[in-house]
């Protein structure tokens, strides 16, 4: 174990563990928006960020991808700390006003105006979750950040239908404001984001339509599974 304190407080870490994780596991509160423990840290939203003073010296750093190391003290709550996350608040603010928890985060970290342009236009806050998971845990590499500046936007390859994405949800799942969403009807599947339609497998004992053909295909593929091993829907499968 690796002891550290936090806010004063004496903590354990493990090897290769993060100081949001040690620090969300002992019960302390640091904003995040894109931290998800499945998926390797990015440091993409910054409100995680936190002091650590090592060796007698302070920096600054997102906490998500600090690993923890002996004897560093983390602050969480430090003035310094709690003013630059009020600043990067605002700018996530700007980029995605109409959503409720991005709106009661800033209530709650005492943001009430915003300085910064609002784009009522935009709502992702270009966390990339939605990307990580895709690469990470699906395997399906369907969408990525293009452009760059205030131009960034997470998109499908050539802004086009993504013809790699298998319509999982997972995208929808994880992202924190909510920006994706699927709809089904009849024998299909879309994923509104990503332009993508997809038919839909039916299972041969209930009837329903239980998930797109192309995903289960892929599945198929990847775990070499029996041809008819998707036949039948995970709910009838027991
Ligand atoms: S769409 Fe959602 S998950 Fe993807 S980058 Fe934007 S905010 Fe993050
Ligand atoms: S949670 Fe650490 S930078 Fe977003």
């Amino acid at each position: 174990m690796i002891p550290i304190t936090i806010d004063g407080q004496p903590v354990e870490g493990k090897e290769g563990e993060n100081i949001l994780q040690v620090a969300l596991d002992a019960g302390f509160d640091i904003p995040h928006l894109c931290y998800n423990e499945n998926v390797k840290p990015y440091g993409a939203c910054r409100l995680c960020l936190v002091e650590v003073v090592r060796r007698g010296r302070s920096r600054m750093t997102t906490a998500c991808t600090y690993p923890v190391m002996e004897g560093i003290e983390v602050l969480t709550q430090s003035e310094k700390v709690l003013r630059a996350r009020r600043m990067i608040m605002e700018l996530i603010l700007a980029m995605c006003p109409g959503d409720k928890l991005i709106q009661d985060m800033a209530k709650q970290m005492g943001v009430e105006q915003v300085r910064f342009k609002k784009d009522d236009n935009k709502d992702c806050i270009l966390c990339g979750l939605c990307a990580r998971v895709c690469d990470e845990v699906v395997g399906a590499h369907a969408i990525s950040f293009a452009f760059r500046g205030d131009r960034r936007e997470m998109v499908p390859p050539f802004l086009g239908e993504a013809m790699n994405c298998i319509a999982c949800g997972a995208c929808v799942v994880v992202c924190p404001v909510d920006v994706i969403r699927m709809k089904e009807e009849g024998d299909e599947r879309t994923i509104i984001r990503w332009k993508r339609t997809l038919k839909m497998k039916q299972c041969k004992v209930c009837g329903n339509y239980f998930a797109p053909w192309f995903q289960l295909e892929k599945f198929k593929e990847r775990a070499k599974l029996p041809k008819d091993f998707f036949d039948v829907c995970f709910t009838c499968r027991g």
